[in-house]
């Protein structure tokens, strides 16, 4: 949480598969105390409990391409009515396409901070930039722990026992999509349906990049402090429509 209670973001990680959104999100939502909002973690769930939205998205994100935005956005404006994202959240994975981001800041406008009442800030949004060779060696690398989601590399951060989580020994899980072809079609789509995202922001004023080629640790740094930078300057704005710039 915010030191003085105050609410964080949301805040939007861009970046190519790989690019270690999910990595520094989890990072971010210890830091400030808002939940990690990650739309390929609620997909695969749904994938894994066979439901309905599980059954559309499970033969599209084998194939490594974008799950409808309307699916995608009926799933999250579900998560954010939660009241733990009433304090701010860190969206990992969204919004991937420009209609998606459109989506965002009038969901937020008209109908987030009028039915929360929460105060109206506008999205922080931070794209983390990685060197393309370097992307397939951590897409290739990745293992997760299926019991506490820690995220490990077998080639960059490996666990200290072969395949096993250092934090509950759980057997490490290699994705469903971390398989070459399907690893080619994901930064593909990125290149295809996300950039424009990028530029959106761009255009806004509100994109900030990051070097992810870094440590994980230095990447960290370096966020937190867009964060912080980014929150008092909207503080010192607020209040102020999300979508009106
Ligand atoms: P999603 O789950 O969002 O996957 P992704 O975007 O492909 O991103 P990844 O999770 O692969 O990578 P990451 O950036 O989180 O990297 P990580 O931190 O794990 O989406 C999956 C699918 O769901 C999509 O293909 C699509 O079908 C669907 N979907 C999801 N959202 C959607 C949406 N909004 N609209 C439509 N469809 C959607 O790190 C990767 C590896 O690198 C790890 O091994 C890690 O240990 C390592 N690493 C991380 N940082 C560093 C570092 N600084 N130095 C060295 N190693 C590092």
């Amino acid at each position: 949480m915010a030191k003085d209670g105050s609410r964080v973001g949301p805040v939007v990680l861009l970046g190519p598969p790989g690019a270690g959104k999910g990595t520094q999100a989890k990072r971010i939502a210890a830091r400030y105390g808002i939940p990690q909002v990650s739309t390929g973690d609620l997909l695969r769930e749904n994938v894994r409990h066979g439901t309905p939205l599980g059954v559309k998205a499970k033969d599209v994100m084998a194939r490594g391409e974008l799950v409808s935005d309307q699916l995608v956005c009926d799933m999250l404006k579900e998560r954010l009515r939660q009241p733990d994202c009433r304090r701010g959240c860190v969206l990992d994975g969204f919004p991937r396409t420009a209609a998606q981001a459109r989506w965002l800041d009038i969901y937020l406008d008209h109908e987030f901070f009028e039915k929360t009442g929460c105060a109206r800030q506008r999205v922080i949004v931070v794209r983390l930039i990685v060197d393309y060779n370097q992307l397939l060696l951590r897409l290739t690398g990745r293992r997760a722990c299926p019991a506490c989601g820690r995220i490990y590399n077998v080639h960059l951060q490996p666990p200290r026992t072969n395949a096993l989580c250092d934090d509950d020994g759980s057997q490490l899980i290699i994705r469903n999509d971390d398989r070459e072809e399907v690893i080619q079609e994901r930064l593909a789509a990125y290149e295809r349906q996300t950039q424009p995202v990028a530029t959106y922001y761009q255009r806004k004023g509100r994109l900030a990049d990051v070097n992810g080629d870094l440590p994980v640790d230095e990447v960290t740094k370096v966020m937190f402090w867009e964060i912080d930078r980014r929150s008092s300057e909207a503080e010192r704005r607020s209040p102020e429509p999300v979508g009106g710039d």
